[in-house]
This record gives C-alpha cells, structure tokens and sequence, in this order.
C-alpha cells in the first residue's frame, strides 16, 4: 500500500479525502510543509501539499531523501513551489480545476458584501442598531467590471456581473471571444472599470500587477477584489488608495503575506504584521482567508482529481496534471 505524508491537513480535507480514498495509506500532518517538516514524509512515496506550503530547494531536498518521488499539489497555483530545481527529481502534479463557480461566487459575494455593507449590518443589528447611518451602497446595474485574466474563473465572474447587467471589460494577454464582453489594454480597463476584479495566476509578470501607478490609473470610488493571489496587489500601495478614497471597497480572499497566518486561529497571537493589521482596521474592506474555493463540490473534486494524478503517477500512466518548469 502506497504512503501519503498529507501535509497542512484540515478536519475538511480528511473528510473528504477520506470518503473517496482508493486504497492510499494516508498519514495527516496539521503543520505545512516546509524544511523542518518534510522528513515527517520519511517512509512515504509522495507528499501532498496547498497553497501555502512552501516546496523550496530544501523542501524539495528532504522529501527526495525521504523517499518521495512525486508531490500532488492539491490545489490550482503553484507560484509556491520551485519547479526549475523540482526537475529531474520531484514530480509534481496539481488541481488545475475543481470548481471555478466556487471562486467567481466567492469573488462576487465580496463585491456585494463591500458595496452594499452587509458585514457592518450584521454587526449592527446584533447590537440591536437598526441606524442606516453610513450604509449606503451603489447599484451594480450599469456599472463596469474590468476582469482581469479571462480563464476558468474570470469567465464564471463575468457570467454572473453580465447576470447583474454590468459591462465588462476584459485584460488578458491570451484574449478569448466572450459574447457581450470588451477585451482591452490593461490601462483602459483601470480607467474605465468601477469594480477591478483578479482572475490571473501569481507570475513574475503579474507580481504587483496592481501597484501605486495602477492606482492612480483608476477610477475614484473603484472595488478592488482579489481572490487570486496576494501579491498581485501592492498592499502598501493599496492602503493608500483606501486612504485616499480611490478604492472604495476592497475584497481580498488572498494577501501578499498570507502564508503564516491563513487557516490558523490567531486570535490570541499578537499580529506583527503591521499592514495586515491596517487593512483588517478599514471599514470598506473585507478580508477572509483565502476560502473562495471552500464548497462541497470544491472539495470532492480536488479529491478525486488528486487520487487520480496519484493513481496515474503510480501506474505509469500519462499524467495529464503535471506541472512543468
Ligand atoms: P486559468 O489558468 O483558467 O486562467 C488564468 C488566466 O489568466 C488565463 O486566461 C491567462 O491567460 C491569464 N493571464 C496570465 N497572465 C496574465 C496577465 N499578465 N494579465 C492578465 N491575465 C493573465 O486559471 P483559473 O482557474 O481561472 O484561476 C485563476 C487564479 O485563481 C489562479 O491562478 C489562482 O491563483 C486563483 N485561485 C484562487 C482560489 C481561492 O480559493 N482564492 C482557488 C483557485 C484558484
């Protein structure tokens, strides 16, 4: 029987990789990946790994000597793993879909909740303050939503901002024919969007994509939603443009420095980090931590699609989801 070191393991991902496990003995490790971690894979012929497990050189290093010869990612990214030196040493295969639905919702649902203040009501009413006293939203009807990266999940958001009867403008450097939708340059689509939502992968081209300068491009009063990748957006940059009002609400699922704190309760812990801590004091934003993806179909899908490029990788068999340097 085939040994699995599953890393950063939540109650979610045992039930659902359990439900389905086709015979894998799969050891779950809380902890995320990482140089001091990976020899917990000692014995096992692959780790599997998410979004913010940190596959280095090291990492990479230890769980060849361990005795791995393949990482499943269980998830789409892979912005956090080195694959230049994975080569020749590491396989590596990922979740390329599961339910891009899941995400565009999530991505919308921030827009809503930021636009029309719904957080703040809830606190609100709780309090039994029934004042309307700085709730006013904008309709979204009319409006013009620039998405940025047309894939999977950029064309379910758009699906769903066309449902609201928004425009759409789109920025994309491999452009596709999407019905009723404007591709444009990326400067065109700062200057005209009212609500900039993030589709495109964390890439050296895309890092801080959103930056100072692109702030100063766009509209006054524009939603800024991320759900990609953090560091698609300049935090330090984005504080000022909450400051300043040119971000009128901002949604953020991901953020640049995400990794040490995302899925743990840190509750009691004193956050250090000082541009988190600024950006969860904004009213107008709203930060959850990286759970777009998190519905049952989600789940069940990264499942299935990680046993199967398990399966595929074990049996020689072509393995469709690898990802290559
Ligand atoms: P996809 O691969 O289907 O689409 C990505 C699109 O971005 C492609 O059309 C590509 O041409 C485009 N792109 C590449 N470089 C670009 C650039 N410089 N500017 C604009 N567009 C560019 O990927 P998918 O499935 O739509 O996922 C998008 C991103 O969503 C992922 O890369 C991942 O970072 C994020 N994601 C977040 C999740 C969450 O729970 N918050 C869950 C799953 C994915």
């Amino acid at each position: 029987m085939k040994k699995i070191a599953f890393f950063d393991a939540k109650p979610y991902d045992r039930q659902h990789f359990d439900a389905i496990n086709p015979g894998y003995r799969i050891v779950y490790y809380d902890v995320h990946l990482n140089k001091d971690t990976a020899p917990l894979a000692r014995g096992c012929q692959a780790a599997c790994a998410f979004v913010n497990d940190e596959v280095d050189k090291d990492v990479i290093d230890a769980l060849v000597e361990e005795g791995c010869t393949f990482l499943a990612l269980r998830c789409a990214g892979f912005s956090n793993v080195d694959l230049q030196y994975a080569k020749g040493k590491l396989t590596i295969a990922r979740v390329p879909a599961y339910s891009p639905h899941a995400v565009a919702e999530f991505a919308f649902a921030l827009l809503l909740t930021v636009n029309r203040k719904t957080h703040k009501a809830y606190i609100r009413t709780r309090d039994f303050n029934f004042s309307l006293v700085n709730l006013i939203g904008t309709d979204l009807y009319g409006k013009t939503a620039g998405v940025i990266g047309t894939g999977r999940i950029g064309q379910a958001f758009i699906q769903i901002c066309k449902g609201f009867g928004m425009n759409v403008l789109t920025y994309d450097p491999h452009p596709v024919q999407i019905d009723g939708v404007q591709a444009v340059e990326l400067d065109e689509l700062l200057a005209k969007s009212d609500v900039i939502s993030l589709h495109c992968p964390l890439t050296p081209e895309t890092r801080h994509i959103i930056d100072a300068e692109a702030f100063t491009k766009m509209k006054v009063g524009s939603f800024l939603i991320n759900t990609s990748r953090g560091a698609l957006v300049d935090t330090g940059a984005l504080l000022c443009a909450l400051n300043n009002g040119i971000i009128r609400g901002a949604g953020l699922d991901v953020y640049e420095e995400e990794a040490q704190y995302f899925y743990e309760d840190k509750s009691e812990k004193i956050i250090t980090d000082d541009k988190l801590s600024l950006l969860l004091t904004k009213p107008n934003v709203m930060l959850s931590s990286h759970q777009a993806y998190l519905t049952e179909e989600a789940l069940s899908a990264i499942a299935r699609t990680t046993y199967e490029n398990l399966d595929a990788w074990f049996a020689s068999k072509p393995l469709v989801n690898e990802v290559h340097a």
